[in-house]
């Protein structure tokens, strides 16, 4: 391949190629959705991926401070290093959906789609592997732990899973959009997420002599009404940001005022300068009406995950190559960003690439009463995987 576009019969092949896998993918995604792990430490998950990797003649390298794997691809041939990514870990929650595969462990849950994406990913390894005369350069598979708020990338990333690495490219699958539509844009794709946590600190005393103590629950209450007018009133109208008090406790009882107040929630922007200012407001706010009620205030950010920037170039690329691999039908320019946030924001801060969502709602659901990503019945269409599949594979084609 020399373009970023395939011709009609090339992209057939690479479609009945990619769905000939369709046994092999199905298997490994219900094999891990069956047995979800959980943060950085993924040994089962680990050990699977290795295992259906063997013998495709790839260069396979062990995560050391988490449960990675990175795999490489070497033509011999001079060509760019293009990286390909399927993120392993799932959420500590209770899976509600029955099926033959429904989680065996009852508080994890693939509901984001992960499992996907990791069985998409080998199978466009074997793919790759068995179609390597159509390559130059390499491919470097990236199956990274850790993506639900553990930060795996960056620790991927200090071990070195960038070094020579030209471009990249992850697909991230939604059980709420139209199943096989693949959906990018250039530019900012997902939010940053932090969180920020504050307890204002009174005195506690008799529920019926409030004048004996400093009571921070009215503070408290007078903290989440303020927060609520700094997006309207200092982020420009045409930049956006979120912040969500989603977390607050005080007190135990009816007749005792309680010495401290709990706060916290997250602050979600689309451009680093809203972030910086709405984390330096949240913090000015918070610790002002505190001090306003008489109390103290001892706050704290937790960063998270940074803003995710689609490279241009390459988010045009990524669209040109799906609409002629599935057809223009199969293709959306998002109009806007998401406030989800996703780790591969570090990746994309150190090489061009991009993200495209892949939706894969249920065949036998209208897509308003699927449930999202997330949620306990959360579950997807494997009919479609292979758009995926034949999506990673062409990424790394395309020239
Ligand atoms: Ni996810």
């Amino acid at each position: 391949m020399s373009t970023l576009t395939f011709d009609a019969t090339a992209s057939q092949d690479l479609l009945d190629t990619a769905q000939a896998l369709d046994p092999l993918t199905i298997e490994l995604r219900r094999a891990i959705h069956h047995d979800p792990e959980l943060g950085l430490q993924l040994p089962n998950t680990q050990k699977r991926i290795v295992d259906a990797l063997t013998g495709l003649g790839l260069d396979i390298t062990l995560g050391e401070s988490t449960t990675s794997v990175v795999a490489d691809l070497d033509t011999g041939r001079p060509g760019p290093t293009v990286l390909l990514r399927g993120d392993m870990d799932a959420l500590p929650m209770t899976e509600d959906y029955v099926s033959d595969f429904q989680s065996q462990h009852e508080d994890r849950m693939h509901a984001c789609g992960h499992d996907a994406h990791v069985a998409m990913l080998v199978s466009a390894a074997q793919l790759l592997s068995e179609n390597s005369d159509e390559l130059t350069g390499k491919v470097r598979f990236m199956f990274q732990p850790g993506e639900e708020g553990f930060h795996g990338a960056r620790y991927m990333i200090e071990e070195g899973v960038l070094d020579g690495v030209d471009r990249a490219f992850a697909i991230h699958v939604l059980s709420n959009a139209p199943n096989g539509l693949i959906m990018c844009k250039g530019g900012p794709l997902m939010a940053s997420a932090d969180v920020f946590q504050y307890t204002i600190e009174g005195k506690g005393g008799h529920a019926s002599m409030p004048h004996y103590t400093v009571d921070p629950i009215p503070a408290a209450a007078a903290s989440v009404s303020a927060l609520s007018t700094l997006v309207s009133r200092e982020v420009d109208a045409s930049k956006s940001g979120v912040v969500t008090v989603a977390h607050i406790e005080a007190g135990t009882t009816n007749n005792v005022i309680p010495p401290s107040a709990f706060v916290e929630g997250t602050i979600r922007t689309l451009d680093e300068e809203t972030r910086n200012k709405l984390r330096a407001g949240v913090e000015r706010v918070a610790t002002g009406t505190a001090h306003a009620h008489g109390c103290g205030c001892s706050f704290e950010i937790v960063p998270g995950y940074p803003v995710t920037v689609n490279d241009v170039e390459q988010a045009k690329a990524a669209g040109e190559v799906a609409s002629s691999l599935l057809g223009g039908d199969n293709f959306l320019e998002m109009p806007t960003a998401v406030m989800g946030a996703e780790d591969w924001s570090y990746v994309l801060q150190k090489v061009p690439g991009s993200m495209a969502f892949m939706g894969v709602c249920p065949d036998d659901l209208p897509i308003e009463q699927a449930a999202p990503n997330h949620s306990n019945l959360m579950r997807i269409s494997e009919s479609k995987l292979h758009y995926g599949v034949g999506l990673y594979a062409a990424m790394a084609m395309a020239r």
